[in-house]
């Protein structure tokens, strides 16, 4: 087994890095093009912060394989996988809307192991180690106490297929009938930390990428949350789908989400 302390310090740095790299970037001009259509954009910012983070892991672990938003799979022999989302809220930085973070999420043998989210505009570092909780700038966190839908806050996320945002109304409405509010702050990986350090109560999306969930997704199970399907099955990270919660108002939340019109 490599050392995970070593691939948490890497990863660490390097979304720390990516992070105030999209930061020192957010005023000036930034070239932008479009992905699978008009709202679906990609800057030449993107770009340099997924260099600046693979760098990194090719600097420490030559060996290691990885899957990244903008450059995709490289596969290599030994048993780690990283996943970047070199900015994740790409929308918001875009526009210059202060909520965005670089995400890595590293994978031993199909498992999540290490967790790293980086917010420039708040110098917020999110991480974890499998099985060694989860961390806010060093100090531990963990999910709320929340019990019920009615005391709780939530976010979800749009995908940029217009179909499939439609069918998030549907579960919008329900689950805005049943909890003090719900949020869409525009990116889905912070989205996960923030429940994961309680200021949420619980998140759900359609339609994500594995970059947008790998660090997440470890840091709210070490915060002692629960991540499932919308549908209440075990979470995949290829699957898309994700409902996140403190684990407390998780039935109830597959119960309200499933008597949605979707
Ligand atoms: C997007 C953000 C957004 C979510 C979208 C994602 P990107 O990632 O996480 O909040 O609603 O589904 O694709 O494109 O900014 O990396
Ligand atoms: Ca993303
Ligand atoms: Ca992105």
């Amino acid at each position: 087994m490599e050392d995970l302390k070593k691939i948490k310090e890497v990863a660490e740095a390097a979304a720390r890095e990516a992070g105030r790299y999209a930061l020192s970037r957010m005023r000036g001009d930034k070239q932008i093009s479009h992905k699978s259509g008009f709202n679906d954009l990609v800057t030449d910012v993107d770009r340099k912060c997924e260099k600046i983070v693979l760098d990194n892991i090719k600097e420490f672990f030559p060996g290691h394989s990885i899957l990244a938003e903008e450059s995709g799979r490289e596969d290599r022999t030994e048993n780690y996988t990283w996943i970047v989302d070199p900015i994740d809220g790409t929308t918001n930085f875009a526009h210059g809307f202060p909520v965005y973070c670089t995400s890595v999420g590293v994978y031993a043998g199909g498992k999540p192991a290490v967790a790293a989210v980086y917010d420039p505009n708040r110098d917020e570092l999110f991480s974890a180690a499998g099985g060694e909780g989860a961390f806010l700038n060093g100090e531990r966190m963990s999910v709320s106490r929340a019990k019920e839908l009615k005391s709780s806050l939530f976010a979800t996320g749009f995908a940029y297929n217009i179909d499939r945002k439609i069918k998030n109304l549907e579960y919008f409405k329900v689950m805005l009938a049943e909890t003090q509010a719900v949020r869409r702050p525009g990116a889905a990986a912070l989205d996960l930390c923030y429940v994961a350090c309680g200021r949420l109560d619980g998140f759900w999306e359609m339609d994500l990428h594995p970059w947008d969930t790998a660090a997440g997704f470890l840091l709210v199970m070490e915060a002692g949350g629960r991540v499932t399907s919308i549908t209440g099955e075990g979470y995949d990270i290829r699957s898309g789908s994700v409902l996140a919660t403190n684990g407390l108002i998780h039935d109830e939340a597959v119960r309200i989400l499933g008597g949605a019109n979707v």
